[in-house]
């Protein structure tokens, strides 16, 4: 019998939260594999998240959440166990509880967002990635990156120290932190760009120079918009020959925490075209 004081029960926590676009995704994806659960939103106080999160899993039925911004290394920090990913980078937006009552933390952005690059043809192998940014939304990818076996991750940031100290943090001889005077005085070729910053939502662009930005192969935007961001209009009047938003990445890592919590990778073609339709 399923009734539904018995239905599975998920949600995100985040504050903002009105404008996640993960109920709309996870429900589509229950739909679509025959599941039976239900997606909230939970706006959590800062301060207070700990508390909230525990009122949700006071419920028997709630199986587990996605962590949205700002509480994602509150979520490490609540978690009994870490995937190796989450560990790496501090922070957790999927919580998973098991059976025998622990709840484990994992990192799904960068799975994401490889995923997303999967399915556009993006070979890793040998490739020179460049990390724009050096906030939470780098952190999350390095250790994905590294996984495909890149040849190098150079993260570049207007505050180089922060750059330093995130491509630190991995402990690699190819991971590097460095300027925007540097990058741009460089003559490494990068197949993979990727801007890890929110710059585009304010129609700026990061300062990478024009030569570089040219000999990509891909030129990716982690954030989305109705339309091609400034970046990816930018790196295509390069001569770009790929460019994409983030909306892949979003579902992608939606797929991967739909298939911790209920063991089956759902297909995300309809549900990005129908996000895409709706944007
Ligand atoms: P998130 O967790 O989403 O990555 P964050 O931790 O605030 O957000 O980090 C944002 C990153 O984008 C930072 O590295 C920031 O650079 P600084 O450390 O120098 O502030 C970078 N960033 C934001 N807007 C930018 C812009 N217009 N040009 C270049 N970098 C920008």
């Amino acid at each position: 019998m399923n009734n539904q004081s018995q239905v599975d029960r998920y949600a995100v926590f985040g504050n903002p939260i009105e404008q996640s676009r993960s109920p709309e995704i996870h429900q589509m994806f229950a739909r679509q594999s025959g599941q039976s659960l239900t997606y909230g939103k939970i706006l959590g106080q800062v301060g207070k998240f700990s508390a909230s999160l525990e009122r949700f899993f006071n419920d028997p039925n709630a199986k587990g959440c996605n962590i949205t911004s700002p509480f994602k290394q509150d979520a490490a920090n609540w978690v009994n166990d870490l995937s190796e990913n989450a560990k790496a980078c501090g922070a957790v937006n999927t919580i998973v509880r098991h059976d025998d009552g622990r709840f484990s933390g994992d990192n799904t952005d960068g799975k994401g967002l490889i995923y997303d690059l999967t399915k556009q043809e993006v070979s890793f192998l040998n490739t020179n990635v460049l990390l724009i940014g050096a906030g939470g939304a780098a952190r999350g990818v390095v250790l994905p990156f590294l996984e495909q076996q890149v040849q190098s991750i150079d993260i570049v940031n207007r505050t180089k120290t922060k750059a330093q100290d995130l491509a630190s943090w991995f402990a690699r001889k190819n991971v590097a932190g460095l300027s925007f005077e540097e990058l741009n005085q460089n003559n490494k070729n990068y197949h993979i760009i990727i801007n890890c910053t929110s710059a585009s939502l304010a129609n700026e662009l990061p300062n990478v120079g024009d030569y570089v930005l040219s000999k990509a192969d891909m030129a990716y935007d982690m954030v989305y918009l109705p339309k091609p961001t400034v970046f990816m209009e930018h790196a295509a009047r390069l001569g770009v020959k790929t460019t994409s938003d983030g909306l892949g990445m979003l579902v992608g890592q939606a797929a991967h925490s739909f298939k911790l919590w209920r063991g089956v990778m759902p297909d995300t073609h309809e549900v990005l075209n129908h996000l895409r339709a709706s944007l």
